[in-house]
C-alpha cells in the first residue's frame, strides 16, 4: 500500500541545533494522525519539510511517493495546510478569500463556484460567506481555513495546532468536523498539538515527539497496552470473597487478559469496557461485587510515561 506520508532519517539542524532528529514516519491513507509533543519539540519544522516550504538538512520527506525537496509543487497540489498563524485577506469575504485560493490552484469558474458553496457550507459558514473576515472570531477563521483546504480537495491535510485558542466547546465541534471531513473527504489528516486529550478523541495513530525525536508512535490502543504491559482498560473490583472459581470464570471472559490480586482488590486487565459482562460473570456463578471502578489509559497517561523517561 502506497504511504500517504513518510520521512526517512529526516533531519533539520539550524545553527548546529538539531531540531528534528532522524525521524522515520509512515502515515497511511485514512489515517488521522495525531502528531503530539511539548512547545519546540520540532513539529512545525517536519510539516514545512513535509510540504517542501523548508528544506531537510539531510534525510527524505515524501508525500504520496512525491520527494518533497524534489517536487514541491506536486506535492503542494494534493496537500492541504493549516498553519499555525493563519492568514487571510482580512478585507475581502469569506466567500471571495476562498474563490481566490480556487483561482491560484487554477481551478475552473465554475469548480470554484460549486466547491466555494459547498466547503462553506461543510464548516458551517454559509451564513456568513458575505461577512469580512476582520469581523471574524478565532473559531470562525479556523473553520474558514478548513474551508480553504476543502477547496483543492487534498488528499493529505496538515493541520497545525488548528484548535488553538479556541473555547472549549468550539474545540469540540472543530475536532468532529476534522473527523467528519476525514471520513466523508476520504483525507488523510495530520494534527498537530500538545493538547493531548483533544487528539485522542479523534486519532487512530498517534506519534509523541520529543526533542526532534519520535519516542512513541503507533496505534492508539497498541500504545497503551505496550505502555503499560496490558490492556487499555483496567477494571478494580473488590468481591465478598474472592474464590479461584470466581477469578477462573473472570479470566474466562472474552477480552479479559489477565487478572491480578492486590489485596482484597481484582484487577481485571482488558482491551474494552467489560464492566457488564464481569459483573453478569460474578452474578452468575453465586459471587457479591461490594465496588467496581475502571480506569482507561488515556493517552495522557502513555505521554507522561514517555515524557518522565526522556
Ligand atoms: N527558522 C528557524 N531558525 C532557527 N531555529 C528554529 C527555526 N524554526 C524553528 N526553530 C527551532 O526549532 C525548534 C523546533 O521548533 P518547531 O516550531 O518545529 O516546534 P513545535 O513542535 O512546532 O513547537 P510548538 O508546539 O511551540 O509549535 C525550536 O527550538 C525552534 O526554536
Ligand atoms: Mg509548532
Amino acid at each position: 500500500m502506497q504511504l500517504v506520508v513518510e520521512t526517512v532519517d529526516l533531519t533539520k539542524t539550524y545553527d548546529n541545533t538539531t531540531v528534528v532528529n532522524k525521524l522515520n514516519l509512515s502515515i497511511e491513507e485514512g489515517d488521522i494522525f495525531g502528531f503530539l509533543g511539548p512547545n519546540g519539540a520540532g513539529k512545525t519544522t517536519t510539516i514545512l519539510m513535509l510540504l517542501g516550504l523548508t528544506e531537510p538538512t539531510s534525510g527524505v520527506a515524501r508525500i504520496c511517493g512525491y520527494n518533497s525537496t524534489r517536487e514541491p509543487l506536486k506535492v503542494k497540489s494534493i496537500s492541504g495546510y493549516v498553519p499555525e498563524r493563519i492568514g487571510f485577506y482580512e478585507d475581502l469575504t469569506a466567500r471571495h478569500n476562498l474563490i481566490y485560493t480556487g483561482r491560484l490552484n487554477a481551478l475552473s469558474e465554475e469548480t470554484i463556484r460549486k466547491r466555494v458553496d459547498e466547503s462553506l457550507d461543510i464548516v458551517g459558514l454559509s451564513e456568513a460567506a458575505n461577512q469580512r473576515v476582520q469581523e471574524f472570531s478565532r473559531g470562525m477563521k479556523q473553520r474558514l481555513a478548513i474551508a480553504d483546504i476543502l477547496i483543492k480537495q487534498p488528499k493529505v491535510a496538515f493541520l497545525d495546532e488548528p484548535t488553538s485558542g479556541i473555547d472549549p466547546e468550539g474545540v469540540k465541534e472543530m475536532l468532529d468536523l476534522i473527523a467528519k471531513i476525514a471520513r466523508e473527504q476520504k483525507m488523510t489528516v495530520i494534527l498537530s498539538s500538545h493538547q493531548l486529550h483533544q487528539v485522542q478523541q479523534i486519532c487512530n495513530r498517534v506519534g509523541i515527539l520529543a526533542k526532534g525525536q519520535m519516542v512513541v508512535e503507533g496505534p492508539l490502543d497498541q500504545l497503551g497496552r505496550e505502555a503499560f504491559g496490558g490492556g487499555r482498560f483496567r477494571v478494580e473490583l473488590q468481591l465478598a470473597e474472592t474464590t479461584a472459581a470466581l477469578v477462573d470464570c473472570i479470566k474466562r471472559i472474552e477480552g479479559v487478559l489477565s487478572v491480578e490480586r492486590s489485596g482484597d482488590l481484582l484487577l481485571v486487565s482488558c482491551l474494552e469496557d467489560l464492566r457488564p459482562q464481569i459483573a453478569r460473570a460474578i452474578v452468575d456463578k453465586g459471587g457479591l461485587l461490594i465496588q467496581m471502578k475502571i480506569q482507561s489509559y488515556a493517552l495522557e497517561d502513555i505521554y507522561m510515561k514517555y515524557f518522565t523517561e526522556v
